[in-house]
């Protein structure tokens, strides 16, 4: 299982999360974005992410929850990032956006909210890298995991097979040990998770690491 390691928290400063990241068996580092639009809260600006990222060797793996992607996605193409992944409920022109996203040579995903049907996704299986199953509302981290993301997992790990795309299913939200492995039973390739892993950095992502 990869495991992405979610900054959000309110608990804990982003960048003593991303210190302790370095010599653990963590795969991504996964930075929410949030504009105050698409979802009430407010996350990080550009420059903190830059100084916050800069603590550690990881790849990101940026999740953007905004109206309007490309300027970050701009943004976030300079740092140490492997993919950005922007809304399907965000943006009007999908297969544009996911070519803004490739021509910086980077990987792209599409991120569903519980209430969009996974067969939304479908047109779009064999020009993506990543989809991002939202297993809560988005805007917050510390919220429980809804059980019906599971079927739309299986739904999409079955489409994914039967077409012969490649992308990773990566599951977000109230991710723990238990969780993380009914997604894993359902066909996840990854999870991300805040709350569970800062309760103990190392431990716990070798847990989700070994399910
Ligand atoms: C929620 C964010 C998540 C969040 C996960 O909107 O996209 O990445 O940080 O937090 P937990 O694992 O605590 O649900
Ligand atoms: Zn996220």
């Amino acid at each position: 299982m990869k495991v992405s390691v979610s900054i959000l928290s309110s608990e804990i400063p982003a960048g003593d999360i991303v210190k302790k990241l370095d010599n653990t068996l963590a795969d991504f580092i996964h930075v929410d974005i949030m504009d105050g639009k698409f979802v009430e809260n407010k996350t990080w600006t550009f420059g903190e992410i830059k100084k916050i990222t800069s603590y550690s060797h990881l790849p990101l793996d940026v999740h953007l929850m905004v109206e309007k992607p490309k300027k970050y996605i701009d943004d976030y193409a300079l740092l140490n990032t492997n993919s950005i992944t922007f809304h399907y409920e965000a943006v009007n022109d999908i297969n544009e956006m996911i070519d803004y996203v490739k021509n910086y040579g980077l990987k792209v995903g599409l991120a569903i909210n519980p209430e969009t049907d996974a067969s939304a996704l479908f047109p779009y299986l064999k020009n993506i890298d990543e989809i991002i199953v939202m297993s809560v509302h988005p805007g917050k981290s510390g919220q429980s995991f809804m059980p019906e993301s599971l079927d739309k997992i299986r739904v999409l790990r079955e489409e994914i097979n039967k077409v012969g795309a490649r992308v990773v299913i990566n599951v977000d939200g109230g991710v723990n040990n238990e969780t993380g492995l009914l997604c894993k039973e359902a066909g996840a390739d990854m999870i991300v998770s805040a709350s569970y892993i800062h309760k103990n950095i190392p431990e716990n992502i070798k847990i989700l690491k070994n399910l």
